[in-house]
């Protein structure tokens, strides 16, 4: 659990404001602000991760398939046929949940496999590697806690709260 949020708060948060294609409606995502590119499994793309805990419009949710937090899906500012990036503005947000994080398909398809491998193989490169002062060794994310682990809520690098070591999950 967040020892920073409330559930039901507002906070000011970083949002990616973007305008939906064609019908130019603005919206604002709540996003982590670390724009980054994950080649090591596969996606090329800059982006933005979703921030799950935060409230967005029930027509984002369905857009981005993102209703319990978690998503597979991320902001793409470069190469959206749904919407035109416009900016990262702080944003007034309730907070609803506690966690959220990436989605990763548990029975991946057979398109799907070869980037769930190399995410795997990316992921065990991480075991044993320390989260110092909790924050994610890969990108210095903050991570959270959940079920008596420290999670990361970027790319899901989890860890023992006491050792604070990367676990194999
Ligand atoms: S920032 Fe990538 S797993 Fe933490």
């Amino acid at each position: 659990m967040s020892e920073e949020f409330q559930i039901g708060e507002y906070y000011w948060r970083p949002c990616a404001e973007i305008m939906t294609i064609p019908d130019g409606r603005i919206y604002y995502i709540p996003v982590f602000e670390h724009l980054h590119a994950d080649r090591q499994f596969d996606f090329p793309e800059e982006h933005y991760h979703i921030d799950g805990r935060f409230e967005m419009e029930p027509r984002m949710k369905q857009q981005f398939n993102c209703w319990d937090g978690y998503t597979a899906a991320v902001i793409v500012p470069e190469s959206s046929s749904n919407y035109s990036f416009l900016s990262i503005a702080k944003t007034k947000v309730k907070c609803e949940r506690y966690d959220t994080g990436l989605r990763v398909p548990e029975h991946p398809t057979e398109k799907q496999l070869p980037k769930v491998e190399k995410y795997r193989d990316w992921y065990k490169s991480y075991i044993g590697k320390k989260c110092e002062g909790k924050l994610c060794p890969h990108f210095g994310t903050a991570m959270l806690e959940k079920d008596g682990l420290l999670v990361c809520p970027m790319h899901n690098l989890t860890a023992d709260l006491q050792t604070l070591e990367i676990i194999n999950t």
